[in-house]
């Protein structure tokens, strides 16, 4: 296996079907770095690859989600570097993964460790959690889509008063507005994690892919093109073998046995 030194990788739930990535930064509070976020990048492509792997959950520790890019590493940059380097780019892998990603956020998710879990398809939060979006603390503002998918999260009079007074809001608050789906204890965080993606992963794969790929259309579409993209991806459906399974076996009234990967 490769070596990793930024996060944990193991396989939960009924045949491995959940992948649970444990960021594991403990010193800097999961602070998002270059390498580490390769490291998350190669590490998500991994988990995809295996046949079983249906979700993803990504959690940090009891105390941190992640604290954000490295600020001790941006320090000293420029604009031509980060600009040329064309800093960040590379940041929203999560985003386009085929498979469903479910951030288990405990402790502070800020800057971009808010913006990492507002990339995956559905957020779940321990009580203590802590979202915000803090860079215009540090004279700078959100980089990996905090002014974008916040607005669209939580509506645009909250998503600039966390982004422009640095304050951050808790899970109650967070699920409240609709920026998380639910609240659960700590140390009940990861197991209900991986507890929705094993419900998750018991579906059609091929659906699920194409189920999520209409909803984050409607992100980027008017709403006659995206019930237009959003017809046209329910007829694919009648390709696959899954979809005839599902029908056949509600009217057989049984389990259906899906197999289309
Ligand atoms: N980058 C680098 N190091 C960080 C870090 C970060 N984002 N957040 C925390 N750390 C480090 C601290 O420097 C400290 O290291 P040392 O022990 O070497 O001093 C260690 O983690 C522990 O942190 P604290 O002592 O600060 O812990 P705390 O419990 O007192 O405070 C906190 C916790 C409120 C989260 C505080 O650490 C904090 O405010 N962190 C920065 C949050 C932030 O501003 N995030 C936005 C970053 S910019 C960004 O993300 C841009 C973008 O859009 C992509």
């Amino acid at each position: 296996a490769p070596k990793r030194e930024y996060l944990l990788l193991d396989y939960r739930g009924a045949n491995n079907c959940v992948a649970v990535i444990t960021l594991n930064r403990p010193k800097a509070l999961n602070a998002l770095s270059d390498p580490l976020m390769q490291e998350l990048n190669c590490t998500i492509a991994e988990a995809e690859a295996q046949p079983n792997v249906a979700a993803i959950v990504i959690t940090g520790s009891e105390k941190a989600f992640a604290a954000g890019a490295d600020i001790k590493q941006m320090q000293t940059r420029n604009f031509v570097q980060v600009y040329k380097d064309n800093f960040l780019s590379g940041w929203d892998r999560v985003s386009s993964s085929p498979r469903v990603v479910i951030a288990a956020v405990n402790g502070y998710a800020l800057g971009g460790g808010c913006e990492l879990a507002m990339m995956a398809d559905i957020i779940l939060a321990g009580e203590k959690a802590k979202f915000g979006q803090p860079e215009i603390n540090l004279g700078t503002i959100p980089g990996a889509g905090g002014t974008q998918r916040l607005v669209r999260a939580i509506g645009k009079s909250r998503a600039m008063q966390l982004c422009l007074t640095g304050e951050m809001i808790n899970a109650k608050q967070a699920c409240d507005w609709g920026l998380v789906s639910a609240v659960y204890p700590p140390d009940q965080l990861v197991d209900e994690a991986v507890k929705l993606g094993e419900k998750i992963a018991s579906k059609s794969k091929v659906a699920l892919q194409i189920c999520k790929e209409a909803i984050n259309k409607s992100y980027d579409l008017s709403l006659t093109e995206g019930l237009r993209v959003e017809k046209q991806l329910f007829y694919s459906t009648f390709a696959t073998n899954d979809r005839k399974e599902g029908m056949t076996a509600f009217v057989e009234k049984r389990e259906p046995r899906f197999t289309d990967s």
